[in-house]
């Protein structure tokens, strides 16, 4: 029994483990459950009474010294510096999977390109608003339905703050800090108490437009969003106003325009009207403007608002809402 401890020390002391694959094929042949090292204790049960000590003890050493050179070889190798010469660069990647735009990012940013080509810039502003800025500066009455607390999220223990119903918010807070011209995009993120189906949700994306300057007329509104709409749904599209009512702007409108996938002649997408409402838009309130300490005299505005979920959807026909909160891969990939 001595002898072999000893010859498989020798054994041991003569290997040179380099490489991975060594140091694998050194852990499976003498360190694993059924390697060497484990059948010396194993046979260690038949040693005599006399010689249990002296080869216990040369047992427990050979051990050690095998779980130290492993130890020592496996840092030895994980540091070494991979040689470049030997990397084949002509294999092919992995694939990776790249990540794909969201469409509501892309919309978003489409409508932002849109509108830049005519001179509009962006600005942001907070989604946790105070009633000023969404309500009271846009002209909404004290009793107005849409702040009831069935629109409006409230925030808990402190009714002064909400989350913004709509980015209309940011036109206040652009006009109280800015002189005409004004001409702006806010797209962002807003909120409402709804429930969720497949064609609303309480949490959305909104751009708002505005565009204050001397002599800004209801035809500059028309021809901005008909240039608008060609832009984003093709040359054909035509669009039409029909009268409507917000609070903030006056005359007021919601637009249409010909359904894309009929080409105005009825189908079930745009149940069979041939138009697709996409925003609401109107002449700034002079009382807004005044509000906002903007001399309603010297100058006019137009103001238009649009759901970007909502021309997401109309742009790639998707039929619920819900595919677009939900991050499911399969749906993101087909937006590239
Ligand atoms: N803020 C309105 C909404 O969320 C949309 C809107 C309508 C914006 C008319 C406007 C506008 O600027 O003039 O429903």
């Amino acid at each position: 029994m001595i002898e072999k401890i000893q010859k498989l020390k020798a054994e041991i002391s003569s290997l040179s483990i380099d490489t991975p694959d060594k140091l694998e094929a050194f852990r499976l042949k003498y360190l694993s459950k059924k390697g060497l090292i484990s059948q010396l204790f194993f046979d260690f049960k038949h040693v005599s009474p006399e010689q249990k000590k002296e080869v216990g003890q040369l047992i427990n050493d050979i051990k050690t010294y095998a779980y130290s050179l492993f130890e020592s070889s496996r840092i030895r190798i994980s540091s070494q510096k991979t040689d470049i010469s030997k990397i084949d660069y002509t294999l092919p990647s992995y694939p990776v999977k790249l990540g794909s735009r969201h469409p509501v990012s892309l919309t978003r940013q489409e409508i932002v390109e849109i509108f830049s080509r005519v001179g509009f810039t962006v600005s942001e502003g907070p989604e946790i608003e105070d009633d000023w800025h969404v309500f009271s500066g846009l002209n909404f009455p004290e009793v107005h339905p849409a702040r009831d607390m069935q629109d409006t999220f409230f925030i808990f223990k402190n009714p002064d703050y909400l989350l913004r119903t709509h980015t209309s918010s940011v036109q206040v807070r652009v006009m109280e800090q800015s002189k005409p011209p004004i001409r702006q995009l806010f797209p962002g993120r807003v909120f409402r108490n709804e429930a969720i189906s497949a064609r609303s949700h309480c949490i959305f994306h909104q751009v708002e437009g505005l565009y204050i300057d001397t002599d800004v007329s209801f035809s500059d509104l028309k021809q901005t969003l008909l240039y608008f709409s060609k832009e984003l749904f093709g040359p054909d599209t035509r669009i039409r106003l029909r009268p409507s009512f917000f609070p903030f702007t006056e005359p007021s409108a919601e637009m249409d325009i010909s359904c894309s996938i009929c080409n105005g002649k009825g189908c079930n997408v745009c149940k069979y009207t041939g138009f697709l409402e996409i925003l609401g838009c109107g002449m700034v309130d002079p009382k807004v403007l005044e509000d906002s300490h903007i001399d309603s005299d010297k100058y006019t505005g137009f103001a238009f608002g649009m759901g970007i979920e909502r021309i997401a959807m109309l742009k790639h026909q998707i039929n619920d809402i819900r595919y677009l909160f939900e991050n499911d891969v399969r749906f993101l990939h087909q937006f590239i």
